[in-house]
């Protein structure tokens, strides 16, 4: 076994502090995702908006990685093959906790988007109503992340990676939203195993070939440890 593909969700930030989306106090309980994650809401409401996801950039920003990410950081540099993280959080503590190249399919709080022109750039700590870009001095700044009704980023990549993996592993993640949630599908029909790491069975844990519940801080240190104990 030489390629791992580790997809991760909003789960694996959890016991950093940082809220869950589909859970009983999750996000989306208490901000409509028709509100704070649709074009059509940032277009109704974009003060709403900026300040939902100000006030998600200071969380982030102020929030330690855990054991978890951690872990994973580990694997990807103790791993004598490749280890690929693909994560649908846009908090960046993947990073702090040490990983390298990881995928963020649904975006980045620490990353602004011109919707005029497409520019990218360092979001600031604070994005304004009519954040001008700093390329086409357009008011179109919005956070870079990836809103329902959205083409999620990187899927070639993320794809071509599943194509080439020994193993897929899901951490922290409902199995709620696609495409992300069909990942395991891709891994399924190329017959290599899945592995489920989350508190609670999700939408799609029939599909997975094992599964270990529990807390991410302590489930995933336990399984890489395993990893790297057991390697060649
Ligand atoms: P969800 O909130 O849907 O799911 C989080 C999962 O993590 C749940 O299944 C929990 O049981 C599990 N969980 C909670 N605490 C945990 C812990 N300490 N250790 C392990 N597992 C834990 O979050 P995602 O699946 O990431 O998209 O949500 C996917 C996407 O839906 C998000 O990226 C976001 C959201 O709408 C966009 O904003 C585009």
């Amino acid at each position: 076994m030489d390629k791992i593909v580790i997809l991760t969700g909003a789960g694996i930030s959890a016991e950093s502090g940082l809220g869950t989306f589909h859970d009983e106090d999750g996000l989306w309980t208490k901000y409509p995702l028709e509100d704070v994650a649709m074009p059509e809401g940032f277009a109704r409401d974009p003060a709403l908006v900026q300040t939902f996801y100000n006030d998600r950039r200071k969380g982030a920003a102020e929030a330690q990685p855990n054991a978890a990410h951690f872990a994973l950081a580990r694997l990807q540099a103790d791993w004598h093959g490749e280890v690929v993280i693909v994560t649908q959080n846009v908090d960046g503590l993947h990073e702090a906790g040490g990983a390298l190249d990881v995928i963020h399919m649904h975006g980045e709080l620490a990353q602004a988007l011109c919707a005029f022109c497409g520019h990218r750039w360092p979001a600031p700590a604070e994005m304004a109503v009519n954040e001008p870009c700093p390329s086409c001095n357009g008011p179109g700044g919005r956070p870079d992340v990836v809103w329902f009704g959205e083409i999620p980023y990187h899927m070639d990549r993320i794809l071509q990676h599943l194509d080439e993996a020994d193993l897929f592993v899901a951490i922290g993640t409902s199995g709620q939203v696609y495409p992300a949630a069909g990942f395991v599908q891709e891994a399924a029909a190329r017959g290599i195993p899945r592995l489920e790491m989350n508190l609670d069975p999700s939408e799609t844990s029939p599909v997975f070939t094992e599964h270990r519940i529990g807390k991410a801080t302590k489930t995933v240190p336990v399984w890489v440890r395993e990893m790297l104990a057991h390697a060649p």
